[in-house]
């Protein structure tokens, strides 16, 4: 389970957040609703959708297959289009399973150099994630790797590509074409909204990853922030108080917490809320800490530095692991540490961090029952419609990114691509 602690705040933030809490109980029950004019964005709003039983069931059976053939799966995307599955992937996928690849992310040619290098020796597959397959990134990367399949595989290349596009687009003829396997990317929900779909569940579920526990916790989670009284919504809380603190000045919300499992994790949220909100020069710039080591770097600023951010921790609270600190009889000076198990110390450095930072700025905790696939789930949907609740009471469109689009057109513009920037 989810839960939601709010920690020491001033009297204006109190009022304000009380005072957000009161005015935008109709935004909460439109979301709950979904809105009309948001209707070819609202696809995750219900899970059932683009991940029901019928849908879960074909992607394990194609996870399955692609396992038993292969060492290496290149995940093929940029922004939402890989980093649902990346997050998860990198914090839970299990041993023995395929090594997940990424590409799609970099016109670096060193990059690139090295992750065709990467492939050497190992059974490769594809999947190429792009809504609009239009963008340079997963474009140009996905051609370099059609191109070493065939070379590599001759005419059973095809057999080992997977692509993930919009019905009738480019990207689907392509695969009808040259016999690739086409998965629907879903036509009314954009790309950082996408975890629970063909978009985030395929490459997880090649990863070994329980698709149908993710799934069981992100249907909870909508289950739940879709009843009940507004106030005891805990998205519906966590977007009024970001809203609250953001009218009093804070200008950033860092994520952090002691658990390294969540590293890509933060990406994903960095991106869900930044193309969300960012826009018509409002928003909260999002960053993330990875505990404990930021503190020794940016753990500085944020004691000592511009009161310009909040933290929201998350806070992990089953015990994942054990590890205890054996005495060796050497005098090191951390006896202090002897028969302590690491769970316990990693849990007085949060403890000692939020009683140290909330001397300084406002800190929130996320508690988060385990890591595991049911609460990635969990997260995935608590975020997005937290998301979406915070854009809207921000007064922007939480679902478009307007600015993103200008960098492809100047972009398309410099390499010479037809209908590129318009004057
Ligand atoms: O969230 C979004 O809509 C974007 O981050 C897109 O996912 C990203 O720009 C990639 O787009 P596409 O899948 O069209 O290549």
């Amino acid at each position: 389970m989810l839960n939601f602690v709010i920690h020491k705040r001033t009297e204006q933030t109190e009022q304000d957040y009380k005072e957000l809490l009161r005015q935008n109980t109709g935004i909460l029950a439109a979301a709950q609703a979904g809105e009309a004019r948001y209707a070819d964005s609202q696809g995750w709003l219900d899970t059932e959708e683009w991940a029901g039983e019928r849908k879960v069931a074909f992607l394990e059976k194609l996870a399955e297959d692609i396992r038993r053939n292969a060492d290496a799966f290149v995940l093929i995307g940029v922004g939402g289009s890989n980093n649902a599955a990346r997050s998860v992937i990198e914090a839970l996928r299990l041993p023995g399973t395929p090594e997940i690849i990424y590409a799609g992310n970099t016109l670096s040619p060193n990059a690139l150099n090295r992750m065709l290098k990467q492939l050497d020796g190992k059974s490769v597959y594809i999947d190429c994630i792009a809504k609009n397959f239009e963008t340079l990134e997963p474009g140009a990367s996905f051609r370099i790797l059609r191109n070493y399949l065939h070379k590599r595989y001759g005419n059973r290349a095809a057999e080992r590509v997977i692509a993930t596009g919009t019905a009738g687009s480019s990207l689907e003829t392509l695969c009808r074409e040259n016999g690739y396997t086409f998965l629907e990317f879903p036509h009314d929900i954009g790309g950082r909204y996408t975890a629970i779909s063909n978009v985030g569940l395929l490459p997880m579920a090649v990863a070994g990853i329980d698709i149908r526990e993710l799934v069981r916790g992100a249907a909870d989670m909508q289950k739940r922030l879709h009843e009940g009284p507004a106030e005891e919504n805990i998205a519906y809380q966590y977007a009024c108080l970001r809203n609250a603190l953001c009218r009093r000045g804070y200008r950033l919300e860092m994520l952090s917490s002691f658990e390294p499992q969540f590293r890509w994790f933060y990406k994903w949220w960095i991106q869900l809320f930044a193309e969300s909100e960012g826009k018509d020069n409002k928003g909260l710039f999002p960053v993330a800490s990875e505990y404990s080591e930021e503190l020794h770097s940016v753990g500085q600023f944020i004691q000592d530095g511009s009161p310009i951010l909040f933290e929201t921790f998350l806070d992990v609270q089953e015990r994942q692991d054990s590890l205890i600190v054996e005495p060796d009889g050497l005098k090191d000076g951390f006896d202090y540490l002897n028969g302590k198990d690491f769970w316990c110390i990693n849990k007085a450095a949060y403890k000692a961090t939020l009683a140290a930072h909330s001397e300084k700025l406002p800190c929130l905790t996320l508690e988060v029952g385990a890591v595991d696939a049911y609460h990635f789930g969990q997260l995935f949907y608590f975020f997005q419609f937290a998301c979406y609740l915070s854009g809207r009471i921000l007064g922007v469109n939480p679902f478009d990114q307007p600015g993103v689009e200008a960098y492809k057109k100047w972009m398309f513009e410099a390499l010479g691509k037809q209908g590129g920037r318009e004057e």
